[in-house]
């Protein structure tokens, strides 16, 4: 008799032959893998981001971007204006910053080892794992969220994802596959996402649900385990005034190197608060002393808090601000402002 991880592992290579998502980062080179650069690439991409978004940016981004030597030669500007869309904007800058080691002191190839991934920026267990399993074959199963989900409904585990993150990766490392760990890895990631789905699993299409305690149990619609929010995010304020001039420009300035959206463009806002009655006017504000007309109101979401802003539009001369940057009004999507600033330039103009 023949355990059980290896019965799973039997069935979903060869349901992977079928049924795998025709992804462009899945391209076949050499050894009948990925091209290294192309897994880690797309890796910083899906940490947060879903593989519908990433599937369109990755292409982008490679066209731009082709090889490793091209991105480490990048600004980080370039690598930020590019990001805009896909939020959380740190895994950006690791991945120009963690490009740049690679091409100094590892010639330019992805490195093949945990101990060398794990120390680049933005990399940590589960991408060092996924990259050594996905591009190099080795013999590693990375943790997930699909990974996790199909381990806890297998053994039919009532706790909380979060609190079960070690033995998770202990469970997974009894499924590793000496010969096939690429497809492994990719079949487990694709079958969480089209049959071990999070809500509604399809466990009539599975045909190891034999092996599924969930299944047994009837408990596939109860297991993982939900944690339930505590409390609702957090709520900050903030007023951004949209100012135009003659020239049909849009007044704009980086944001500090530190915090939130870190060296991105905006348009000038005022220092976002937690009580809306200590709001302040920015500076320019009370410099300008131009009429400002209230356009609307929208509410943005962050990760940990969402930002209610007031939106303002005014109209200034170009010579009455030296100094400073404008971008063109019918350029503003396509100028590097972040996602929450296009949305207030859209609700003013
Ligand atoms: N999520 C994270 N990495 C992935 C990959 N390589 N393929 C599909 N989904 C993923």
């Amino acid at each position: 008799m023949i355990n059980k991880e290896k019965q799973v592992n039997t069935y979903l290579l060869k349901w992977y032959l079928e049924h795998r998502r025709d992804l462009p980062w899945r391209i076949l080179y050499r050894n009948y893998l990925p091209k290294p650069y192309y897994v880690f690439v797309s890796e910083f991409m899906l940490q947060q981001t879903t593989v519908g978004t990433v599937k369109k940016r990755f292409t982008e981004f490679i066209n731009k971007w082709p090889t490793l030597e091209k991105l480490s030669a990048a600004s980080e500007t370039q690598i930020l204006n590019f990001w805009s869309g896909l939020g959380y904007y740190s895994r950006a800058r690791n991945l120009l910053k963690a490009a740049k080691i690679i091409n100094s002191n590892f010639n330019c190839q992805i490195p093949n080892n945990y101990d060398d991934l794990i120390k680049l920026p933005g990399i940590g267990d589960y991408t060092a794992k996924a990259i050594l399993g996905i591009a190099y074959n080795q013999p590693v199963m990375p943790t997930d969220a699909n990974i996790e989900r199909i381990l806890v409904r297998l053994n039919a585990i009532e706790k909380p994802i979060k609190q079960i993150k070690e033995k998770l990766k202990s469970l997974a490392n009894n499924f590793i596959s000496n010969k096939s760990s690429s497809n492994l890895i990719q079949s487990f990631m694709d079958y969480g996402s089209l049959i071990c789905t999070p809500r509604n699993p399809k466990c009539n299409l599975c045909k190891i649900n034999n092996l599924c305690l969930s299944h047994k149990n009837n408990l596939q619609n109860d297991i993982p385990l939900k944690i339930k929010k505590k409390n609702k995010k957090s709520i900050k304020y903030t007023r951004a005034y949209v100012l135009i001039n003659e020239k049909e420009e849009i007044l704009v300035r980086n944001r500090p190197s530190k915090g939130m959206l870190a060296s991105m463009l905006e348009v000038p806002n005022d220092v976002w608060v937690k009580n809306k009655k200590n709001l302040l006017h920015d500076e320019i504000i009370n410099k300008i002393k131009i009429k400002l007309l209230h356009k609307g109101c929208i509410e943005y979401s962050f990760s940990h808090f969402d930002l209610e802003t007031d939106i303002y539009f005014g109209n200034i001369k170009k010579n009455k601000l030296a100094n400073a940057n404008w971008i063109k009004k019918s350029h503003y999507l396509n100028s590097g402002l972040p996602t929450v600033m296009k949305k207030i330039v859209e609700v003013a103009i």
